[in-house]
């Protein structure tokens, strides 16, 4: 059991600037990693604006997940390798993902360069989510075939290295409405929570992405706050302990795994 293996104990002009800054400036999923509305989104192409070390996270915090691969019921979590790239790239061309992402098109190049940043840099977290029942039901397929989308957390207060600003695509449309996109949240919250020190988590969603919306509502959080500027909403979830009882025990099935150690290939060693 992934709780077991892993040990778990359970705006005039100058605010705008400082607001994005605060968010990490530069391109993912047209920022510098992840997708949506969050961490720097509205800052494209340009350079990161460095910020200074955090409190109580070491250098290498967000890179943790590197060699991490999440087994879930209906999706996999895995690191974002060069590998993925090409499929990610493709799914990008989306006009209905860049707008529901905020995102812009990047080249097959910049796409490569931002792979590489996301694993570099310290503020942020991404999983590639696989379709696990096509991944059962394909065992020697490329894990590209596989892919169906991101989730992604970022560091994004600098006063706070306890919040976690959570984003999630599932790009392809046949996934979508399957749960995919619920589990994949609710393992990235419960990684975040019980490997990043993480207790709050928001989520910045374009005003009218009413799946979005409600995903998160479903999943306890709560709106604060609404930015007519980018036309999106700001929902919350507040990490009580009733709410962490709650999450470690929607990912009680979840086991964590060696990316490396190919053995959760395995289907026969892992009957989830
Ligand atoms: C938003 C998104 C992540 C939801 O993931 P998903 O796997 O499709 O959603 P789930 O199946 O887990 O659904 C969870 C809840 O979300 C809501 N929801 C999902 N799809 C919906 C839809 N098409 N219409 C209305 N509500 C929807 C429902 O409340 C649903 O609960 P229900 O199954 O009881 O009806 C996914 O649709 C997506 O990636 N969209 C494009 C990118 C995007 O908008 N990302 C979010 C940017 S902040």
């Amino acid at each position: 059991m992934f709780m077991e293996a892993r040990g778990w104990a359970g705006k005039g002009e100058g605010k705008v600037v400082d607001w994005l800054r605060r968010r990490g400036a530069g391109p993912r999923r047209r920022r510098s990693g992840g997708s949506a509305f969050c961490a720097g989104a509205r800052v494209r192409g340009g350079s990161r604006i460095p910020e200074p070390a955090r409190p109580g996270l070491s250098g290498a915090a967000m890179k943790v997940n590197q060699n991490t691969v999440l087994l879930g019921q209906k999706v996999i979590l895995v690191p974002y390798t060069a590998e993925h790239v090409p499929r990610y790239h493709e799914w990008m061309k989306s006009e209905e993902l860049q707008r529901l992402t905020a995102s812009e098109p990047l080249t097959l190049e910049q796409e490569y360069a931002m792979q590489h940043s996301w694993r570099e840099d310290t503020d942020k977290c991404t999983f590639i989510v696989l379709d696990a029942e096509k991944w059962r039901a394909q065992p020697d397929s490329a894990e590209e075939n596989c892919m169906v989308g991101d989730v992604n957390l970022f560091l994004t207060d600098l006063q706070d290295p306890t919040l976690g600003e959570i984003e999630v695509m599932i790009a392809e449309l046949s996934c979508r409405h399957r749960g995919l996109g619920t589990e994949a949240v609710l393992m990235m919250m419960a990684y975040g929570m019980t490997t990043l020190g993480l207790n709050k988590f928001e989520a910045k969603i374009g005003q009218g992405n009413e799946p979005s919306i409600c995903m998160f509502k479903k999943l306890h959080f709560e709106q604060v706050a609404t930015n007519n500027i980018f036309q999106e909403v700001t929902l919350r979830l507040l990490v009580t302990e009733p709410e962490r009882e709650w999450l470690l025990k929607q990912t009680s099935h979840v086991e964590e795994k060696q990316y490396r150690d190919r053995s959760w290939w395995n289907h026969e060693a892992n009957s989830f």
